[in-house]
């Protein structure tokens, strides 16, 4: 079974085809850059899909050594994500279902954040850390569902990382900026916020740009940025782990890449005999192939496919409400 999924929630426009052994037979994608110092309107997001989309899914198609005649499943991301975003990958895979005659399925994308970090990592039961430009949220699978442990009660931590840099007129994304300048950097004072299980980066954020306009050196208020945080996740993912009795701890989405991240979530790890997963990298940020993996779980444990009057965009989407039918029938 072949599966051609089409990732559009945010920055990224991308178009992965991927078989049912989640062999990755291509992985393309074309990523919005705004000018240096701003972020994205919604709309510059969408204009941004419309031109690059036809290329995308060619290059997708021909890197793979396929025709569309030889997929089974068009999947999309369906949410959540920006409205605008959203429905032109909403609108092509639709558009190559009806002319094609395939089966549609809509895919959550936080789901596929995870879904591709434990088929590629071999991670069974994982407490999952999902940071991104877009959420901040630790999850476990508990009857059906990946239930939200913890999550951020404000801004997502990668989105906090893009503020600061922007400030400091370095190109995005942030958190690869951050985490340069946070190599040569010693600690300035942040505040710590951790509620519960929950966590929030807005007051950080404002913290850490101030400290940058009163003459603090960028490379320390970086490094403070990333200490604070990064201990504030690692904090609430021991609590996760421990109330779950679980045994493994899985990073995905973007910020999983950094290596700072990942030494703190090992140090804890280590201490609790758990062990640590991080998705390889070229699955940590959106892309293609993390949805496509989604539609072929969907659509090889449920046997049916989504009608296009149902398909609309869905872009509050959470991940804790998706029914995970695959799981007890894992996919071979
Ligand atoms: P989602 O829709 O799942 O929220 P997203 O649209 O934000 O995802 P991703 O590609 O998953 O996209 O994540 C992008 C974020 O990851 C950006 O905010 C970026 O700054 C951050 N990031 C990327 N690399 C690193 C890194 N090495 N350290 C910290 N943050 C990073
Ligand atoms: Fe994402």
């Amino acid at each position: 079974m072949i599966s051609l999924g089409i990732e559009s929630t945010a920055h990224t426009f991308g178009v992965g085809i991927v078989n049912d052994r989640c062999e990755i037979l291509s992985n393309e994608k074309n990523t919005f850059k705004p000018e240096l110092g701003r972020g994205f309107t919604p709309t510059e997001l969408a204009d941004h899909h419309y031109v690059v989309c036809k290329k995308v899914l060619d290059d997708a198609l021909s890197e793979a050594d396929i025709k569309m005649g030889d997929v089974d499943v068009i999947s999309f991301s369906r949410g959540m994500g920006i409205p605008n975003a959203l429905k032109v990958g909403a609108a092509l895979a639709r558009y190559l279902a009806v002319k094609y005659k395939k089966h549609l399925v809509g895919v959550n994308h936080g789901t596929a954040h995870i879904e591709i970090g434990k088929i590629k990592t071999g991670s069974v039961d994982p407490v999952i850390v999902y940071l991104s430009g877009g959420n901040s949220q630790i999850l476990a699978y508990v009857d059906g569902v990946y239930r939200v442990f913890g999550e951020t009660m404000d801004i997502p931590i990668g989105n906090a990382f893009d503020v600061l840099v922007r400030e400091m007129k370095l190109p995005m994304p942030g958190g690869p900026e951050i985490e340069r300048l946070a190599k040569n950097g010693t600690y300035v004072d942040l505040p710590y916020v951790v509620k519960g299980m929950d966590v929030s980066f807005t007051g950080i954020m404002t913290a850490a740009i101030e400290r940058f306009k009163n003459d603090h050196k960028e490379e320390d208020v970086a490094y403070s940025m990333q200490e604070v945080c990064f201990s504030m996740l690692t904090e609430v993912t021991e609590r996760a782990l421990a109330h779950t009795g679980k045994k493994e701890v899985l990073l995905v989405g973007g910020v999983a890449a950094n290596k700072r991240l990942q030494d703190m979530m090992k140090i804890m790890c280590n201490e609790r005999n758990a062990k640590l997963y991080v998705v390889p990298q070229e699955y940590a940020s959106d892309n293609g192939a993390n949805i496509a993996w989604v539609g072929i779980l969907d659509y090889k444990s449920k046997g049916k496919s989504l009608d296009i009057l149902e398909s609309k965009v869905d872009s509050k989407w959470r991940t804790d409400d998706v029914e995970i039918h695959w799981s007890e029938a894992r996919v071979e």
